[in-house]
């Protein structure tokens, strides 16, 4: 069985490692405090503990935590998911509120945040996948809802690796290019 460790807690998180559970993947979600997630590990639900551990149980990883985090989680887990495809999940939404319904981002234009995440682990494989869907909409979604999903990385054999979990996960994808495009695909977020 393909085991994949989940980082992140929040609502995403829960829901991805949920959908792998349910397509028969070993899941193992990863927090920077298991002891609040003692009922979600009480339940069929995989196993909870630290974002270490996590990196290191998964073949496939997942980097769902909060935008503002994810570089100083992906610093800690550095070792974990080298040699790994990691679907980043993530977007760069800065801290406070939303300003005229329009949420800020801590990126400037010609930067992303995967592309930050991949220079610090060069050898891991970001995919950037998951980010602009609502978490209420990402696993197997009614067809009508279920949006072409636009992906990149700098991978090849990384990509394929997303796109087969999309379509298990009832997406389309299409791939737009290396890292940089995730530029775009994070900008589109911000509709979310
Ligand atoms: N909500 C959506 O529908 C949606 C859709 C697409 C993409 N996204 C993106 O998916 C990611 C996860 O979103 P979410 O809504 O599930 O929850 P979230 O609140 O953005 O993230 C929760 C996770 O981030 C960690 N975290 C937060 N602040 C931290 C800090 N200061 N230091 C260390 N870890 C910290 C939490 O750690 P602990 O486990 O220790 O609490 C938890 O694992 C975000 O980047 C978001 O932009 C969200």
């Amino acid at each position: 069985m393909k085991k994949v460790g989940v980082l992140g807690s929040g609502v995403v998180g829960r829901t991805l490692a949920e959908g792998f559970e349910k397509h028969g993947y070993e899941v193992m979600l990863g927090t920077g405090n298991p002891n609040k997630l003692s009922d979600w590990q009480s339940g069929t639900n995989g196993k909870v503990a630290s974002f270490e551990r996590a990196a290191s149980f998964g073949d496939l990883i997942v980097l769902a935590v909060k935008g503002t985090a994810a570089a100083k989680i992906v610093e800690q887990v550095k070792v974990g998911i080298s040699g790994k495809t990691v679907l980043d999940v993530t977007n760069p939404i800065a801290d406070g509120v939303a300003k005229d319904g329009v949420q800020a981002l801590f990126t400037g234009p010609d930067e992303s945040l995967m592309e930050k995440l991949q220079e610090l682990v060069p050898d891991a494989f970001f995919v950037k996948a998951f980010n602009c869907v609502n978490n209420k909409l990402m696993v197997n979604p009614p067809k009508s809802k279920a949006v072409v999903m636009n992906i990149c990385g700098n991978d090849g054999p990384a990509k394929k690796e997303a796109k087969e979990v999309l379509t298990q996960f009832g997406f389309k994808s299409k791939d737009v290019g290396d890292a940089a495009a995730a530029r775009e695909i994070e900008l589109a977020a911000i509709a979310l």
